[in-house]
């Protein structure tokens, strides 16, 4: 069976399309956000691309873009997908996300010129704010498809420019009343293999190209917002001061010391937000963005619960208050051993790695069974510009996923 094109697109050289989209000049890097220009001038690539291959394309109602290849005309059922995803962190690098879109795509043209008898059909699906940048909920393209969030808790979510999802939603063609789960559209799926450039250093130490994923630290955010006194830098004497932003430095600090503490644990705070953010002006509010990670989820929740202590003694030092609020919680991910085991016998020399960053096969694995590949990143480095992938290594994950693939669906 033969598709309509004939040489494969590399990986590299799809990768070499879009590196124009959403540079950050000011950051460094690329800032994609979900729906921005760019996210956006993304996804047309995305759906030209797919469409030069003759997929079938659809938008579901969360936004999720589906391109189907379908050779021998099968029911849309039991269906193996891959890809991933297309938005960024403000200032990340070009291949958190895109890699596996890229890779998805010239696995189609591998498989196309390839003679297969496919039993299974295959999907690309493309989800959007995977990062959770513009809404402060990562995965929520997936997480709406399987119901983990509400229709109407994402409706409600408003960007930094007081955009609520719902209108942003509306104004790129959903229609907001039908976010949401999808039965219809789950029931299609059969399992998920998702390539992602590795965030670690694990296959620089092992010194080879691609590794199968086993699990996901359990993850999430919080918002601890400290309330002081708004009031003028200059008048307002040392000692006469309640200043959320030194409740809120003090944390930070504590935060460090006791995710130390935690043998595994991830403890950051990589965004505050002062209001009303003058540089003459003691702030009344500060929100503090914390990120907690450990295997085990049970230790997440223990790590917040000594950190909120902390941020309450904090601010008490200082006349203020603090709340805290939980943005999102992902437990725990192991990817379906038995997905994996088959991965291992198709890529008898990749190596098994866990991660820390969330996913959306961490997602899906709720209603299917999900994998992941993951692809060398020689910095070791990501949600930075300085993430990297070589050429060879982006190709021999194509090609590795494309191995993967074709026996997913000739199964
Ligand atoms: C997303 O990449 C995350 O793990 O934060
Ligand atoms: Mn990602
Ligand atoms: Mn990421
Ligand atoms: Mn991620």
């Amino acid at each position: 069976m033969t598709g309509t094109t004939t040489t494969a697109q590399s990986v590299s050289t799809l990768m070499a399309e879009i590196a124009a989209i959403g540079t950050d000049a000011a950051r460094g890097g690329y800032s994609r956000p979900v729906y921005s220009p760019a996210e956006l001038e993304l996804r047309e690539w995305f759906i030209a691309a797919a469409r030069r291959r003759s997929l079938e394309i659809e938008t579901d109602r969360n936004g999720i873009i589906w391109a189907w290849w379908n050779p021998a005309e099968l029911p849309l059922t039991d269906a193996v997908v891959t890809g991933s995803h297309l938005d960024s962190v403000p200032g990340g690098g070009a291949f958190d996300g895109p890699l596996g879109v890229a890779s998805a795509l010239s696995a189609i043209d591998i498989l196309a010129a390839q003679d297969l008898a496919p039993t299974r059909p295959l999907a690309l699906a493309v989800f959007p704010e995977e990062e959770g940048s513009r809404y402060g909920l990562a995965c929520l393209g997936s997480q709406l498809l399987t119901g983990a969030v509400t229709p109407e808790r994402a409706a409600a979510l408003v960007d930094a420019d007081g955009t609520s999802f719902a209108e942003l939603a509306a104004r790129n063609g959903l229609d907001p009343r039908h976010l949401g789960r999808d039965d219809e559209r789950l029931s299609r799926l059969g399992c998920f293999v998702e390539l992602h450039v590795e965030q670690g250093r694990g296959l620089v130490d092992l010194d080879t190209p691609v590794a199968i994923g086993s699990s996901i630290l359990g993850h999430g955010r919080w918002r601890l917002s400290f309330l002081g006194q708004g009031n003028h830098a200059g008048t307002t004497l040392m000692t006469d001061r309640r200043d959320p932003m030194l409740a809120a430095a003090a944390t930070v600090l504590e935060v460090r010391r006791l995710g130390r503490t935690v043998d595994g644990a991830r403890a950051t705070v990589g965004k505050l937000d002062p209001v009303p953010g003058g540089s003459n002006v003691i702030a009344s509010r500060v929100d503090v963005w914390l990120d907690v990670r450990h295997d085990d989820d049970a230790v997440v929740a223990a790590l917040v619960t000594d950190i909120a202590a902390a941020a309450r003694e904090r601010a008490a030092a200082e006349g203020c208050s603090v709340t805290l609020t939980e943005a999102s919680m992902s437990p725990r991910v192991d990817f379906d051993p038995v997905l994996r085991g088959r991965l291992s016998t198709i890529l008898p020399d990749a190596p098994i790695l866990s991660t820390g960053a969330g996913h959306d096969a961490g997602v899906l694995k709720e209603e299917i069974p999900t994998a992941m590949l993951f692809v060398r990143n020689p910095t070791g480095v990501s949600h930075s510009p300085e993430e990297y992938v070589e050429d060879p290594d982006a190709d021999a994950g194509g090609h590795a996923l494309a191995t993967v693939l074709a026996d997913l669906i000739t199964q």
